[in-house]
Protein backbone atom coordinates (compact mmCIF):
# COMPACT_ATOMS: atom_id res chain seq x y z
CA UNK A 1 0.00 0.00 0.00
CA UNK A 2 1.79 3.50 -0.82
CA UNK A 3 0.19 6.49 0.78
CA UNK A 4 0.76 10.30 -0.72
CA UNK A 5 3.81 11.73 -0.07
CA UNK A 6 5.16 15.44 -0.64
CA UNK A 7 9.03 15.94 -0.58
CA UNK A 8 10.85 18.23 0.96
CA UNK A 9 14.72 19.01 0.54
CA UNK A 10 17.57 21.32 0.84
CA UNK A 11 20.39 22.99 2.25
CA UNK A 12 20.37 23.08 5.93
CA UNK A 13 18.45 26.80 7.08
CA UNK A 14 16.52 27.26 3.55
CA UNK A 15 13.29 27.06 5.75
CA UNK A 16 12.60 22.96 5.36
CA UNK A 17 11.71 21.99 9.13
CA UNK A 18 9.33 24.58 9.20
CA UNK A 19 7.51 25.14 6.27
CA UNK A 20 7.59 20.78 6.46
CA UNK A 21 5.86 21.09 9.22
CA UNK A 22 3.21 23.95 8.82
CA UNK A 23 2.04 22.26 5.48
CA UNK A 24 1.56 18.76 7.34
CA UNK A 25 -0.18 20.59 10.41
CA UNK A 26 -2.19 21.90 7.15
CA UNK A 27 -2.95 18.82 5.78
CA UNK A 28 -3.26 17.06 8.49
CA UNK A 29 -0.90 14.91 7.19
CA UNK A 30 2.53 12.53 8.90
CA UNK A 31 5.74 14.57 9.54
CA UNK A 32 9.08 12.56 8.85
CA UNK A 33 12.31 14.58 10.26
CA UNK A 34 15.02 12.87 8.70
CA UNK A 35 17.68 14.95 9.60
CA UNK A 36 16.47 14.17 12.92
CA UNK A 37 17.40 10.89 12.63
CA UNK A 38 20.88 11.31 11.42
CA UNK A 39 21.43 13.52 14.44
CA UNK A 40 20.03 11.07 16.69
CA UNK A 41 22.33 8.41 15.23
CA UNK A 42 25.50 10.91 15.55
CA UNK A 43 24.02 11.36 19.49
CA UNK A 44 23.92 7.90 20.01
CA UNK A 45 27.56 7.10 18.83
CA UNK A 46 28.63 9.95 21.04
CA UNK A 47 27.56 8.85 24.04
CA UNK A 48 28.24 5.13 23.37
CA UNK A 49 32.08 5.97 22.26
CA UNK A 50 31.98 5.04 18.69
CA UNK A 51 34.33 6.82 16.44
CA UNK A 52 31.69 8.68 13.77
CA UNK A 53 34.05 7.55 11.03
CA UNK A 54 34.03 3.68 11.83
CA UNK A 55 31.41 2.79 9.33
CA UNK A 56 30.70 -0.59 10.63
CA UNK A 57 29.99 0.20 14.16
CA UNK A 58 27.40 3.75 13.31
CA UNK A 59 25.62 1.98 11.06
CA UNK A 60 24.57 -1.36 13.44
CA UNK A 61 23.78 1.35 16.22
CA UNK A 62 22.14 3.39 13.42
CA UNK A 63 19.89 0.02 12.83
CA UNK A 64 19.58 -0.38 16.35
CA UNK A 65 18.24 3.01 17.41
CA UNK A 66 15.72 3.48 19.67
CA UNK A 67 13.89 6.73 18.86
CA UNK A 68 10.36 8.41 19.23
CA UNK A 69 9.24 11.40 17.78
CA UNK A 70 6.40 13.17 20.10
CA UNK A 71 4.42 15.72 18.36
CA UNK A 72 3.50 18.51 20.95
CA UNK A 73 2.03 21.81 19.54
CA UNK A 74 4.30 23.47 17.32
CA UNK A 75 6.80 21.58 17.71
CA UNK A 76 8.08 17.54 18.38
CA UNK A 77 9.61 15.77 21.63
CA UNK A 78 12.21 13.74 20.10
CA UNK A 79 13.10 10.70 22.39
CA UNK A 80 16.45 8.54 22.29
CA UNK A 81 15.98 5.35 24.39
CA UNK A 82 13.19 7.36 26.27
CA UNK A 83 14.89 10.68 27.03
CA UNK A 84 14.13 14.07 25.93
CA UNK A 85 16.90 14.78 23.37
CA UNK A 86 15.33 17.80 21.92
CA UNK A 87 17.50 20.09 22.60
CA UNK A 88 20.96 17.75 22.75
CA UNK A 89 20.20 17.11 18.84
CA UNK A 90 19.91 21.08 17.93
CA UNK A 91 23.29 22.17 19.22
CA UNK A 92 25.93 22.84 15.98
CA UNK A 93 28.07 20.08 16.79
CA UNK A 94 25.17 17.91 16.45
CA UNK A 95 24.26 18.86 13.22
CA UNK A 96 27.99 18.79 12.74
CA UNK A 97 28.45 15.38 14.07
CA UNK A 98 25.16 14.52 11.98
CA UNK A 99 26.55 15.41 8.31
CA UNK A 100 29.63 13.29 9.17
CA UNK A 101 27.65 9.84 9.91
CA UNK A 102 25.45 10.73 6.94
CA UNK A 103 28.29 10.48 4.08
CA UNK A 104 28.95 6.68 5.21
CA UNK A 105 27.13 4.73 2.46
CA UNK A 106 26.10 2.11 5.03
CA UNK A 107 24.72 4.38 7.40
CA UNK A 108 22.71 5.99 4.73
CA UNK A 109 21.26 2.38 3.66
CA UNK A 110 20.97 1.22 7.64
CA UNK A 111 18.36 4.09 8.19
CA UNK A 112 16.37 3.46 4.46
CA UNK A 113 13.31 1.52 5.69
CA UNK A 114 13.03 2.71 8.78
CA UNK A 115 12.35 6.46 7.23
CA UNK A 116 10.06 4.99 4.76
CA UNK A 117 7.57 3.53 7.21
CA UNK A 118 6.81 7.23 8.06
CA UNK A 119 4.69 7.14 4.94
CA UNK A 120 1.19 6.34 6.67
CA UNK A 121 -2.49 7.26 6.14
CA UNK A 122 -3.52 9.71 5.20
CA UNK A 123 0.26 11.02 3.68
CA UNK A 124 3.27 11.68 4.74
CA UNK A 125 5.14 15.72 4.47
CA UNK A 126 9.45 14.39 4.19
CA UNK A 127 12.35 16.72 5.22
CA UNK A 128 15.61 16.25 4.34
CA UNK A 129 18.50 15.85 1.45
CA UNK A 130 17.42 12.94 -0.54
CA UNK A 131 13.86 12.76 0.16
CA UNK A 132 12.72 12.85 -3.47
CA UNK A 133 15.86 11.32 -4.97
CA UNK A 134 16.30 8.27 -3.16
CA UNK A 135 14.12 7.79 -0.03
CA UNK A 136 10.67 8.36 -1.68
CA UNK A 137 11.25 8.61 -5.61
CA UNK A 138 7.99 8.64 -6.37
CA UNK A 139 6.34 11.43 -4.17
CA UNK A 140 3.72 12.69 -5.88
CA UNK A 141 5.17 16.43 -5.01
CA UNK A 142 8.80 17.05 -5.03
CA UNK A 143 10.04 20.79 -3.40
CA UNK A 144 14.01 21.52 -3.54
CA UNK A 145 14.07 24.50 -0.81
CA UNK A 146 17.24 26.97 -1.20
CA UNK A 147 18.35 30.18 0.06
CA UNK A 148 21.74 32.10 -0.03
CA UNK A 149 24.40 30.51 2.18
CA UNK A 150 24.64 34.44 3.97
CA UNK A 151 20.83 34.29 4.18
CA UNK A 152 20.75 31.01 5.80
CA UNK A 153 23.52 31.96 8.33
CA UNK A 154 21.67 35.12 9.02
CA UNK A 155 18.26 33.31 9.89
CA UNK A 156 20.32 30.45 12.07
CA UNK A 157 22.02 33.28 13.95
CA UNK A 158 18.77 34.93 14.82
CA UNK A 159 17.22 31.93 16.03
CA UNK A 160 19.71 31.33 18.43
CA UNK A 161 20.15 34.90 19.26
CA UNK A 162 16.00 34.46 20.06
CA UNK A 163 17.05 31.38 22.43
CA UNK A 164 19.17 33.57 24.32
CA UNK A 165 22.82 31.96 22.61
CA UNK A 166 25.55 33.90 21.72
CA UNK A 167 27.18 32.90 18.22
CA UNK A 168 29.31 34.34 15.78
CA UNK A 169 27.64 34.91 12.21
CA UNK A 170 30.85 34.08 10.27
CA UNK A 171 31.62 31.10 12.25
CA UNK A 172 27.81 30.41 11.81
CA UNK A 173 28.41 31.09 7.70
CA UNK A 174 31.74 29.05 7.89
CA UNK A 175 30.33 25.79 8.99
CA UNK A 176 27.15 25.88 6.83
CA UNK A 177 29.41 26.29 3.97
CA UNK A 178 31.30 23.47 5.53
CA UNK A 179 27.98 21.34 5.85
CA UNK A 180 26.64 21.88 2.47
CA UNK A 181 29.98 21.04 0.69
CA UNK A 182 30.09 17.66 2.34
CA UNK A 183 26.16 17.73 1.63
CA UNK A 184 26.74 17.82 -1.85
CA UNK A 185 30.03 15.98 -2.52
CA UNK A 186 28.99 13.07 -0.83
CA UNK A 187 28.79 9.82 -2.99
CA UNK A 188 25.98 8.66 -1.92
CA UNK A 189 22.33 10.52 -2.08
CA UNK A 190 24.38 13.85 -2.28
CA UNK A 191 22.13 16.80 -2.00
CA UNK A 192 21.02 17.54 -5.68
CA UNK A 193 17.59 18.84 -6.50
CA UNK A 194 15.27 14.95 -8.01
CA UNK A 195 14.96 15.49 -12.11
CA UNK A 196 11.11 16.10 -11.23
CA UNK A 197 11.71 18.64 -8.28
CA UNK A 198 10.20 22.45 -8.15
CA UNK A 199 13.17 24.51 -7.06
CA UNK A 200 11.85 27.31 -4.75
CA UNK A 201 14.18 30.29 -3.32
CA UNK A 202 13.38 31.34 -0.17
CA UNK A 203 16.29 33.74 0.22
CA UNK A 204 13.34 37.09 0.48
CA UNK A 205 10.14 35.25 0.45
CA UNK A 206 8.59 34.92 4.11
CA UNK A 207 7.23 31.56 5.75
CA UNK A 208 3.72 32.22 5.03
CA UNK A 209 4.64 32.73 1.18
CA UNK A 210 6.65 29.53 0.44
CA UNK A 211 3.81 27.68 2.67
CA UNK A 212 0.97 29.12 0.73
CA UNK A 213 3.19 28.57 -2.72
CA UNK A 214 3.78 24.43 -1.30
CA UNK A 215 0.03 24.29 -0.69
CA UNK A 216 -0.96 25.02 -4.19
CA UNK A 217 1.16 22.97 -5.64
CA UNK A 218 -0.14 20.05 -3.47
CA UNK A 219 -3.63 21.06 -3.91
CA UNK A 220 -2.72 21.42 -7.85
CA UNK A 221 -1.77 17.48 -7.50
CA UNK A 222 -4.72 15.97 -5.97
O1 LIG B 1 18.35 18.84 8.42
P1 LIG B 1 19.35 18.76 9.52
O2 LIG B 1 20.24 19.97 9.64
O3 LIG B 1 18.75 18.38 10.83
O4 LIG B 1 20.31 17.54 9.12
C1 LIG B 1 21.52 17.30 9.77
C2 LIG B 1 22.49 16.65 8.80
O5 LIG B 1 22.01 15.34 8.47
C3 LIG B 1 22.63 17.37 7.46
O6 LIG B 1 23.66 18.34 7.47
C4 LIG B 1 22.94 16.26 6.49
O7 LIG B 1 24.32 16.03 6.43
C5 LIG B 1 22.30 15.04 7.12
N1 LIG B 1 21.08 14.64 6.43
C6 LIG B 1 21.21 13.84 5.31
N2 LIG B 1 20.10 13.35 4.68
C7 LIG B 1 18.88 13.68 5.12
C8 LIG B 1 18.72 14.54 6.24
C9 LIG B 1 19.86 15.02 6.86
O8 LIG B 1 22.31 13.55 4.88
N3 LIG B 1 17.83 13.19 4.50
Amino acid sequence: MSYPVITLDGPGGAGKGTISRLVAEALGWHLLDSGAIYRLAALSCRRQGVALDNEGRVAELARALDIAFEPEEATTRVLLGGEDVSCAIRTEQAGGDASRVASLPSVRQALLDRQRHFAMSPGLVADGRDMGTVVFPTAALKIFLTASADERAQRRWRQLQEAGIHASLPDLLKEIQTRDARDMERSTSPLVPAEDAIVLDTTSSSIEDVVSHVMSLAQARQ
